[in-house]
């Protein structure tokens, strides 16, 4: 696996695709990770950048820049809204993708999919960056992960929602194949543009 860390980052020779993203818990962490193996199946370059290792990057770069940012407390994580906010100029002469994980995303109601729209609207307003595509993908309830007080926190939220309370094991909501799906189709975005 490609992944770059403050000291040893460097632009590819083909600079592909770049896949930045932030997880609080570990979750996104993974849907990042399955989405480049997907990308890299395909044949295409990928570096895939914690967060905190993205500050020297420039998306402009690259073919293709795949953001991915996971909802706590009904916002995305600052640190991404302030990268891109940042480079948004450079994100907008490139193909770019926003990958919005959340467990409202997960639930299938017209007021869960209002509210997971909202969030990817605000992280928009927030930022002034237009992907070219936004994918809404369900994460995970990972209680093992959680410290007592998020624990108990998430278990009476969870409660209120509907979604399971035995905190002795994690839920898994994400659909894998469509993260695969979605690795080959954002390949294609890229080799498209390039062509084009
Ligand atoms: C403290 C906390 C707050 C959360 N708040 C929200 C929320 O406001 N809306 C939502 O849809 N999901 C919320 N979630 C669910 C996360 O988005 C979900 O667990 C996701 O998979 C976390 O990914 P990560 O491990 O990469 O951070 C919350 C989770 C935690 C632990």
């Amino acid at each position: 696996m490609t992944e770059t860390t403050a000291a040893t980052s460097q632009v590819p020779e083909d600079a592909g695709a770049l896949v930045v993203y932030a997880s609080t818990h570990g979750h996104t962490a993974k849907i990042a990770t399955r989405l480049a193996d997907a990308m890299r199946a395909q044949g295409l370059a990928v570096e895939l950048t914690h967060i905190d290792h993205a500050g020297h990057l420039t998306p402009a770069h690259y073919d293709l820049v795949v953001v991915a940012a996971s909802v706590h407390k009904a916002g995305h994580q600052k640190a991404v809204s302030a990268w891109v906010g940042e480079h948004r100029d450079g994100l907008a002469i490139v193909p770019s993708v926003f990958i919005s994980v959340s467990l409202s995303a997960a639930e299938d109601t017209d007021a869960a999919r209002a509210t997971t729209q909202h969030l990817v609207d605000e992280f928009r307003a927030q930022t002034g960056w237009s992907p070219t595509r936004t994918e809404c993908v369900a994460g995970s309830l990972q209680y093992r992960e959680y410290d007592p007080f998020t624990r108990q926190l998430m278990r009476l939220l969870m409660h209120h929602m509907g979604h399971p309370t035995d905190a002795s094991r994690d839920y898994d909501y994400t659909d894998w194949d469509a993260v695969d799906r979605l690795g080959g189709e954002l390949a294609a975005i890229r080799v498209s543009a390039v062509v084009a």
